[in-house]
């Protein structure tokens, strides 16, 4: 587990800039441009930070863009690091720009020269966020620890609540990635549920419902699901209800499938291992609760993840078999490799039983087609409702996190429709994504406003980005926290 490190704002001290042994950030917006600190940054090395800005190097810079001058004359600093930013680029520019910093944040002290860039708390959040390891089973690696980042601007009482904010996204996005990230025989479902057990500590109300309650409220199809697993299924429900009494709240449902080996429709064995992923929806929706606790959201929020493990056994359920949802309707186990939607239909009825919420949104690592689709970039968005949908599109874009939208209708349904039940899991290649939301949208409500979530694709990637190193990458947590924030509080 990995503590974000946390920005303070600083006034310009001149005076400590050449004495700073660690890295220095001197952010520039234009060529040849330079604020008091980095003036006296130039000074010190003896007008090699003007060359620099006067250069056709920095003139092809774009916003955002970075470079290093290592062991510089005149500085007690291992680097300096110039980021190219203009005050006027946009909130996300700025913060992948602090990604930058956050990449070489971990194990050092970071003095950031930011001038009186207004963005310079996106930039602080971009490096913190960026300064992420998932270390905790390297034994003999000198594994960097601790850090400092400190930014000098010139208002830094514009900054006061900047630092606990930044606490609040971090944490939460870090306590996403860090279940994302955790291999299956670490993160059990029991596991995973003491670790949610552990945010009561921050005021969520969380409440674990085992096996036997999960059988008293008709969740077969869940159950099935975990049925091959030594590990119990669980369903965890948090409650955060800090918003007007009485009031319905939004829920947030996950998909927690500790792992997924296919079951007895077994996955190849080729990339198996990335399946430790598979419980994405629920780590979304975890850390989003964290995020409203630690910031005190005035707001009523429930999260509910679906807890389970998709293993082969003798006990397993098997391709052919009928389960009886929660909310009755039958469903024909056509491959149990199409799990999620199994585990997700019954917690999304229970979420709408217990609690009728205002709205519903569900998260889940559900088709590999959304991949084929969309690649990486974005997470599939389906949903019944524009208004709605267009409040979580908008949230999800001001912060930066990719999010498309796909179509649904009726027309689709046909390909899931079972001669033995009331429905079947799979709908075959075409549409795999749109078939599975259909799935999903057979266990939503009439006018229950819903969207659907695919994170396949962006939950975890295979390679470094600008906010996150190789691995888990937290998406959702800010889109979902800013479309509570803007449209679910005061
Ligand atoms: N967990 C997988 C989907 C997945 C694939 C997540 C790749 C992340 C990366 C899901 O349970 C699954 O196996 N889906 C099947 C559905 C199919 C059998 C209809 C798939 O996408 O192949
Ligand atoms: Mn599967
Ligand atoms: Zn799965």
């Amino acid at each position: 587990m990995t503590s974000p490190i946390l920005p303070s704002f600083t006034d310009i001290n001149l005076d400590a800039i050449g004495t700073h042994s660690g890295r220095v950030v001197v952010v520039l917006s234009e060529p040849g441009k330079l604020h008091p600190a980095a003036r006296r940054v130039n000074k010190l090395m003896r007008g090699a930070l003007v060359r620099f800005a006067e250069s056709d190097a920095f003139e092809k810079m774009k916003d955002g863009d970075t470079q290093d001058i290592a062991w510089p004359t005149g500085l007690q600093a291992e680097a300096v690091q110039v980021v190219r930013l203009s005050p006027r680029a946009d909130d996300d520019v700025a913060r992948k720009a602090g990604g930058t910093i956050g990449k070489a944040l971990l194990g050092k002290d970071v003095l950031v020269l930011a001038g009186a860039l207004k963005s310079a708390d996106e930039l602080a959040l971009g490096a913190t966020l960026r300064a992420y390891a998932f270390d905790d089973h390297q034994t003999n690696e000198d594994a960097p620890e601790g850090g400092s980042l400190t930014v000098m601007v010139s208002k830094p009482e514009n900054f006061e609540t900047t630092p606990d904010n930044i606490k609040a996204l971090s944490e939460g996005v870090f306590f996403t990635r860090d279940l994302v990230n955790e291999p299956a025989n670490v993160l059990t479902t029991t596991e995973f549920a003491e670790r949610l057990i552990a945010l009561g500590d921050l005021g969520v109300k969380v409440k674990v419902l085992e096996e036997d309650e999960l059988e008293a409220l008709g969740m077969r199809a869940l159950l099935a699901v975990g049925q091959g697993s030594e590990s119990p299924s669980k369903v965890v429900v948090m409650e955060w209800l800090k918003g007007e009494k009485g009031a319905a709240p939004l829920a947030l449902v996950g998909k927690g499938v500790v792992f997924d080996t296919g079951g007895i429709s077994l996955k190849p064995g080729a990339g198996m291992e990335d399946m430790t992923m598979d419980m994405g929806g629920a780590g979304t929706v975890s850390g989003v609760m964290k995020t409203l606790a630690l910031r005190g959201a005035k707001a009523n929020v429930v999260g509910l993840v679906g807890l389970v493990e998709n293993m082969p056994d003798g006990r397993a359920q098997r391709p052919g078999d009928i389960v009886k949802s929660m909310k009755g309707d039958t469903i024909e186990v056509i491959n149990t490799d199409a799990e999620g939607r199994l585990v997700l239909c019954d917690v999304m009825w229970h979420a709408q039983e217990a609690y009728k919420p205002a709205a519903m949104v569900d998260l889940a690592t559900l088709t590999g087609a959304v991949i084929i689709g969309l690649g990486h970039e974005n997470t599939g968005v389906f949903s019944n409702d524009d208004k709605f949908c267009n409040g979580f599109l908008k949230a999800a874009n001001a912060e930066g996190e990719g999010a498309w939208r796909l179509p649904m209708g009726p027309g689709y349904d046909k390909l899931i429709k079972s001669h033995k039940a009331d429905i079947k899991n799979v709908g075959g290649r075409a549409a795999g994504s749109i078939t599975a939301a259909q799935f999903l949208g057979r266990f939503v409500k009439e006018d229950q406003p819903w969207i659907h979530l695919d994170i396949a694709g962006t939950a975890q990637l295979s390679a470094e980005s600008p906010l996150a190193p190789k691995g888990a990458t937290g998406w959702g947590v800010l889109a979902l926290n800013r479309m509570v924030k803007d449209q679910y509080e005061g």
